[in-house]
């Protein structure tokens, strides 16, 4: 017998369906989480001095009252009065349109997942989740790159498999932009969610100075840096201490003076030491001047034996074999292979930026060429091993599959990695303390 549905039965049953599946859990990657009725966007969390215990959350606001931060270890989803704790901004930078909000989470606990979602008078934001840093020594991968200012297309592309790479931190060497305007920020900005995995997974970023940054404060605006965009962190208890230099203020004076001191406190007990910066000391594309203000840093770095330098701004690639600054040597440099003080160069940007020729390669240059793409780092208590991920004119971020797991260095199927002389893994193994 056939049963007659009345459209009100129809009704009644959609209507009861629908109460039903609110009140489901939500799957993550799909739906409820991903929804966003609150009038925050173009969401960046950001690393800074201790990563462990502290991370910054921003965003834009776009109308009323800054948004407050509900977070916890527990996913409650976007029911933010279940969270355990509650953050209000500590700053807000008036922009076109809104108003970039800040929040600083304190007393985290080490490599740790936290939830949050911000609630402001319109509704409540998409759920988002980041990791703490470790503070045991275990293995763990990052990202640095640089220069995404110009290419859209393959700025996004490669912050889509910066997402699928699930690294610990993205540190990102200066020049998101071409002028630090209010309107070329929001497109970076938007352009950076594809950094955000489909479960919310936001990944934290280490900003550095580029020149594009021209106005003094461009960078802690849009990031809540300090001013003068210098500062460093240790993860992993003692196993990697990161320097953000800023290389468009004088590397002497005040700078130099604190990294050294710095060094002299840190560099004995870590495993690894690495410094991220925007212009290069010597940069592989001839038309590009030589970097006499970064070229500063090159004793101090050999003097405590910082083990890799992140460099941007020329917008090509490469990697050096381990120096030593020596005027007698190739534009101040001799290769010391053997020497544990020695320093190796890498990276000079490209995420986006217009390519141009590496055509400058030196003695000591182990390879160079002109591509976009980023340096992948995998850091445990033995050993630093870098790769280059090259993304090619017409490749595609979809054809890269995911790493099985977060902080994995396996490469994935569809991702290009450089096969540079030398080998496309770069090694820098551990020294003896
Ligand atoms: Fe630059």
């Amino acid at each position: 017998m056939y049963r007659t549905f009345t459209i009100k039965s129809l009704l009644q049953a959609g209507i009861f369906a629908l109460a039903l599946n609110s009140s489901l859990p939500a799957v993550e990657g799909v739906g409820v989480i991903g929804e966003n009725d609150s009038d925050a966007s173009k969401f960046r969390l950001m690393w800074i001095e201790n990563p462990t215990t502290e991370a910054t959350v921003g965003w834009v606001q776009k109308s009323g009252k800054p948004g407050v931060v509900h977070y916890g270890k527990i996913d409650n989803q976007r029911k933010h009065h279940l969270y355990s704790k509650t953050q209000a901004v500590h700053r807000t930078v008036s922009i076109e349109g809104g108003a970039n909000c800040f929040a600083k989470l304190r007393g985290l606990e080490p490599d740790t997942k936290y939830f949050y979602v911000i609630k402001d008078e319109a509704g409540v934001s998409r759920r988002l989740k980041f990791y703490t840093a470790p503070e045991k020594a275990e293995p763990f991968t990052f990202i640095n790159g640089g220069d995404s200012r110009s290419n859209r297309t393959t700025r996004q592309e490669l912050n889509k498999i910066a997402a699928k790479l699930k690294p610990l931190f993205i540190s990102f060497s200066g020049d998101m932009v071409g002028r630090p305007t209010d309107k070329e920020w929001d497109t970076w900005f938007s352009d950076w969610q594809l950094t955000i995995s489909d479960d919310g997974t936001i990944i934290p970023i280490v900003v550095h100075r580029g020149n594009h940054e021209n106005k003094k404060d461009a960078i802690t605006k849009e990031f809540d840096t300090p001013n003068d965009v210098y500062y460093a962190f240790t993860i992993g208890g003692d196993l990697l201490r990161f320097y953000t230099l800023n290389s468009e203020i004088p590397a002497e004076g005040a700078q130099s003076s604190w990294l050294n001191k710095d060094l002299e406190k840190h560099s004995k007990k870590v495993t690894f030491t690495a410094a991220g910066y925007h212009k290069p000391m010597r940069p592989h594309v001839s038309a590009k001047k030589e970097g006499i203000n970064p070229y500063k840093w090159a004793p101090i770095f050999y003097k405590y034996g910082v083990d890799l330098a992140f460099e941007s701004d020329s917008h090509c690639c490469k990697r050096t074999q381990p120096l030593k600054p020596d005027v007698n040597g190739d534009e101040g440099f001799i290769a010391a292979i053997d020497d544990p003080k020695a320093t190796v160069y890498t990276g000079e940007g490209c995420w986006g930026a217009p390519l141009r020729k590496a055509d400058d390669g030196k003695s000591w240059t182990t390879d160079c060429g002109a591509f976009n793409g980023f340096d992948w780092v995998e850091v445990t208590p033995s050993s630093l091993k870098l790769k280059t991920v090259r993304f090619d004119k017409g490749a595609s971020a979809h054809n890269v599959k995911p790493v099985a797991r977060r902080n994995s260095f396996e490469t994935p199927d569809g991702l290009s990695i450089w096969q540079a002389k030398g080998g496309a893994v770069l090694t820098i193994k551990a020294k003896k303390k």
